[in-house]
């Protein structure tokens, strides 16, 4: 029965999640193919397919993250396709769009931007939603994500506003399309150690970055003061001082950090204009 089914996921899942409970029902629903508030009106049906069920289980208590298994996963508001392939967006990032919409509302006119290291196109994709008018050329080094962006441009119709690019920064891309930058590039110092459902499942090229972490900030800062272009990047809580001091050796005055919900530095924007 399912109510057993979830019982017995529950107690299996103790050891590795802090919620269980929450996880089972929502690992419970994508089974079933219904809403999690449903489920208890379902609780003494018989649970089809259980072996798949109690498979799903197996992935979570060797901790692979539950937006991998269930292939979904919440970024502002909406509910956008996720594969290993691409870095799982976080909640922190919901942040750099809003002060990405800010910076496009600010500077009237703003109608083609770059992003740099696409991921799921979770970014880019809630942009072009947000600015109907906005054109999008977006970038990524690795093809597994590009492959995720895609798949997620064509769920929300928007893959006639944004080119996505396998390539490097901005290699190879006109500059007359970049308005304006936005990235949430790898800024995890190397060494640094992760939790196992970050450092086991996700891809470690879109974490870790050389050094303290901050080596593709400071290109993605070259890059905009050489285009002379306003740039909204996502950084460690940490990375405050050394992109300061950044900022400070390339003469770059007119800067400000942005912090996250809790309180701790998340992201710079810089503007050349
Ligand atoms: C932290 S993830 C961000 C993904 C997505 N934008 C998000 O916020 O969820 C960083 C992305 O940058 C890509 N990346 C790493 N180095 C890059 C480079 N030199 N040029 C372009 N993309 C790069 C990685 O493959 C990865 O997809």
């Amino acid at each position: 029965m399912v109510a057993e089914a979830l019982q017995e996921a529950v107690r299996q899942l103790q050891p590795v999640a802090e919620r269980p409970r929450l996880e089972v029902e929502i690992l419970l629903a994508h089974h079933l193919g219904c809403e999690r508030s449903r489920l208890l009106l379902r609780d003494r049906e018989p649970l089809e397919k259980a072996e798949e069920f109690f498979a799903m289980i197996e992935r979570r208590c060797a901790h692979e993250p539950i937006e991998y298994i269930t292939g979904t996963v919440s970024f502002y508001g909406e509910e956008f396709f996720i594969a290993p392939g691409a870095l799982i967006p976080r909640p922190e990032t919901e942040i750099l769009v809003e002060e990405a919409a800010v910076l496009i509302r600010e500077q009237r006119g703003i109608e083609r931007i770059a992003e740099i290291g696409v991921g799921s196109g979770a970014i880019s994709v809630t942009l072009a939603k947000l600015f109907p008018r906005l054109q999008i050329v977006a970038t990524d080094i690795r093809p597994e994500a590009l492959a995720v962006a895609r798949e997620n441009l064509r769920r929300f119709g928007v893959e006639g506003r944004i080119t996505l690019k396998e390539t490097s920064l901005l290699e190879g891309v006109d500059p007359s399309r970049v308005e304006m930058i936005v990235s949430n590039p790898p800024y995890v110092a190397q060494g640094c150690v992760l939790e196992p459902n970050v450092a086991r499942y996700e891809p470690h090229m879109a974490l870790f970055a050389p050094g303290d972490g901050t080596e593709l900030l400071r290109r993605i800062v070259d890059l905009a003061a050489r285009l002379g272009v306003p740039t909204v990047c996502e950084m460690g809580y940490d990375q405050r001082k050394p992109m300061e001091a950044y900022f400070r050796e390339k003469g770059i005055e007119n800067y400000r950090f942005y912090r996250d919900l809790a309180g701790l530095d998340r992201g710079f924007i810089v503007d050349f204009g």
